[in-house]
C-alpha cells in the first residue's frame, strides 16, 4: 500500500488562511496555487500532495478515503456528518458563527416558520431541538435575500461582522454553533498511515499554538 499522503484543502476563504498555517508547519505547495487551473499539487515534502476542492466536497473525499486528511469549516462538517472522520485539531482560522437571523424588529409570525438556508440538516435538527416547527427551504447562496423577498421568515447562515445582515435590514437572532476550521483525518488512514500522519498533525498543532496567545 502506498504511503503517499493526500491533504484536501477547502478553496476560497479557508484556503487563503490555510496556506500560511501549512507553511508555518513546514508544508508548502511546490508551485503557486493561483498561477494555474491545477487542483492537485506536489509539496516540498516527499509523498505529500495537496488537492484543492469545493469546501462542501472535502468531508466526502476524506470520509471515502480518496484523501487521507482534509481542512474544512465546522459548519460544513456539521452539515455533512462526521462518520468515518477523526477531527484531531481546531486550526482556529475562518472563525465565525452559525446563527438564525431575520428582518430587524420583525416577530416570527406563523406557527410553522419558513427557514431558508444551505445548512438544511443543521437547521432541521436545531429547530426540532427548540420545539419550533420549521419548513426548511434549501438555497445555495444569498440567503439574506430570502426574507426580503418573502421566501422565508428566517435564515440560518454564517455571521462574522454582521455587516451582510445589517446591509440587508436584518439582525442576528439565535446562536446555533461557533465555527472555525478543523483538520479531519480518514479513520482508516489514521491507523494505516499513523507514522506519516501524526508528525504532520503535531507540526500543525505547534503552528496553531504559536499563533494563539494562551
Ligand atoms: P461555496 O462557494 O463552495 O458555496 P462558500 O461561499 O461558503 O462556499 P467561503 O465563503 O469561502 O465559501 O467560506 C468557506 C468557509 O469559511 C465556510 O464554510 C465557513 O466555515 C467560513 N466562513 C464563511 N464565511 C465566513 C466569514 N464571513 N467569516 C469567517 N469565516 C467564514
Ligand atoms: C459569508 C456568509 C455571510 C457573510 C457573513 O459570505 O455567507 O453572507 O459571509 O459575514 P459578515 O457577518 O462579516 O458580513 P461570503 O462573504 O463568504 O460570501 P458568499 O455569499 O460567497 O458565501
Amino acid at each position: 500500500m502506498t504511503k503517499q499522503l493526500i491533504l484536501a484543502l477547502s478553496k476560497g476563504r479557508i484556503l487563503e488562511e490555510t496556506l500560511p498555517l501549512l507553511a508555518d508547519a513546514g508544508l508548502r505547495p511546490a508551485e503557486d496555487h493561483g498561477a494555474s487551473r491545477k487542483l492537485l499539487f506536489d509539496t516540498n515534502l516527499p509523498d505529500v500532495k495537496l488537492v484543492v476542492l469545493r469546501a462542501t466536497d472535502v468531508p466526502t473525499y476524506v470520509q471515502l478515503g480518496a484523501a487521507d486528511m482534509g481542512v474544512a469549516g465546522k459548519d460544513v462538517l456539521l452539515e455533512h456528518g462526521v462518520e468515518g472522520l477523526h477531527e484531531p485539531l481546531d486550526l482556529e482560522i475562518a472563525a465565525c458563527r452559525l446563527m438564525t437571523a431575520g428582518i430587524t424588529g420583525a416577530e416570527p409570525a406563523r406557527a410553522r416558520r419558513r427557514v431558508a438556508t444551505k445548512f438544511v440538516k443543521v437547521a432541521r435538527r436545531w429547530y426540532a431541538e427548540q420545539g419550533i416547527q420549521a419548513e426548511v427551504i434549501k438555497l445555495y447562496g444569498a440567503m439574506e435575500l430570502a426574507p426580503l423577498m418573502n421566501l422565508a421568515d428566517e435564515i440560518v447562515d454564517i455571521v462574522d461582522t454582521g455587516n451582510t445582515l445589517r446591509a440587508n435590514g436584518m439582525e442576528p437572532r439565535e446562536l446555533i454553533a461557533t465555527i472555525s476550521t478543523r483538520l479531519v483525518v480518514n479513520k482508516a488512514a489514521m491507523t494505516m498511515k499513523h507514522d506519516r500522519i501524526m508528525p504532520l498533525i503535531q507540526r500543525l498543532e505547534s503552528a496553531v499554538a504559536a499563533r494563539t496567545p494562551r
